[in-house]
C-alpha cells in the first residue's frame, strides 16, 4: 500500500544490481511513494543489463558512476539535477565490495591493496557522495542521505574480515558528516544496519547461510527482508523523520539486543 510519503521528492539511488538488491526494492518503493528518481551504479554493473528493467519500471534515467571517482560523482549530481529538474531530496548509498572477501582471504592473510579497495568502495565513497553534494549544493534543505551497513561494525563476525572496518568507517562518516550537513543545510545523514539478506553482496560472505539462519533464530521478529529494509529507508527519506540524524539505526528484527533465544538454546540440547 502506498502512502504518498515521497510525493514530489527527487532522489538518487545507487547499488541496484539485480532484483535481489536492497537498492532495487528501495527504488520501486520510492517510485510507488511518489518520488522521481535517478539510478546509478558502477559502469561495470551496467553490463549485466538488469538495471534497465528497473529503470523502465521506475521511469528513471540511469547515470553510471564509479563511486570511488570524484569526477564521476560530480557528473552524477550534475546530470541528476538536469534530469530531475532541480536539487535532490534524498540519496541512497547502497554500495559495498571487498576483493578480500571475494577471494576468500582470511583476516590474518589480507591483501592490503585490496583492503584499501574495500575501504574506498564501501566507506570513503560515502564521504565522496556527501562532500561532492555539499560542494555542488546538490541536496535540498531537510534532505536525507542514507547508507546501508552491517552489525559487524560493532561485533565480530569472523568471515566479514575487512568489511567490518569499512562499515565502522561508514557509520563514523554518517555521524561526522551528519553534524556538518545538519548545521549547513539541515540535511540529515544516517546508516541503516540491516539483517543478513540474500543478495549478491550478502551471499558472497563465507558462511553466509549459517549466519543468516543463526540471526533468524536469535531475532525475536526473525531477519528483516530487503523489502522490509526498503520500507524503513523510505520512512527515512520522508518528512516524518526529519529530526533523525547522525544515527546508526538497527533494522534487524531485534537481533542486536538479544543475548540468546529459546530457538538457539533448543539447538544445544
Ligand atoms: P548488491 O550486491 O545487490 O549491491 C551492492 C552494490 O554495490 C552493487 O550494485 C554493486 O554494483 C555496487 N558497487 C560495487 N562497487 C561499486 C563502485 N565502485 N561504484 C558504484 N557501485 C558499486 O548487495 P546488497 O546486499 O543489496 O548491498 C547493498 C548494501 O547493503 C551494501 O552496502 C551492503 O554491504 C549492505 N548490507 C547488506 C547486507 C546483506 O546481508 N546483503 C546486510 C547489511 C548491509
Amino acid at each position: 500500500m502506498a502512502y504518498g510519503l515521497l510525493k514530489g521528492k527527487k532522489g538518487i539511488i545507487s547499488g541496484a544490481l539485480d532484483e535481489k538488491s536492497i537498492a532495487w526494492k528501495v527504488a520501486l518503493k520510492a517510485k510507488e511513494e511518489g518520488a522521481s528518481i535517478v539510478l546509478t551504479n558502477a559502469p561495470i554493473a551496467m553490463r549485466m543489463g538488469e538495471i534497465k528493467k528497473l529503470a523502465e519500471a521506475c521511469e528513471a534515467e540511469i547515470i553510471p558512476a564509479d563511486a570511488t571517482v570524484v569526477e564521476e560523482i560530480e557528473n552524477l549530481y550534475t546530470k541528476s539535477m538536469e534530469v530531475l529538474g532541480g536539487k535532490v531530496d534524498f540519496v541512497l548509498h547502497s554500495i559495498g565490495m571487498s576483493p578480500n572477501i571475494r577471494k576468500g582471504k582470511a583476516y590474518g592473510d589480507l591483501n592490503y591493496d585490496w583492503y584499501m579497495k574495500s575501504v574506498d568502495v564501501s566507506a570513503l565513497s560515502f564521504h565522496k557522495f556527501l562532500q561532492v553534494a555539499e560542494k555542488m549544493d546538490a541536496i535540498n534543505e531537510w534532505g536525507s542521505v542514507v547508507a546501508l551497513t552491517y552489525m559487524a561494525a560493532q561485533r565480530t563476525f569472523p568471515f566479514y574480515t575487512d568489511m567490518a572496518e569499512a562499515k565502522a568507517m561508514l557509520e563514523s562518516i554518517a555521524r561526522s558528516y551528519g553534524y556538518r550537513y545538519g548545521k549547513l543545510k539541515k540535511v540529515r545523514v544516517n546508516t541503516v544496519s540491516q539483517s543478513p539478506t540474500k543478495t549478491t553482496a550478502g551471499t558472497g560472505i563465507g558462511g553466509f547461510d549459517k549466519f543468516y539462519d543463526f540471526a533468524d533464530k536469535i531475532a525475536p521478529l526473525g531477519n528483516a527482508s530487503a523489502d522490509d529494509c526498503a520500507d524503513y529507508v523510505i520512512t527515512l527519506f520522508s518528512d516524518l523523520t526529519k529530526m533523525v540524524t547522525m544515527q546508526n539505526l538497527f533494522h534487524d528484527g531485534g537481533f542486536v539486543n538479544t543475548g540468546i533465544s529459546e530457538d538457539v538454546m533448543g539447538l544445544l540440547d
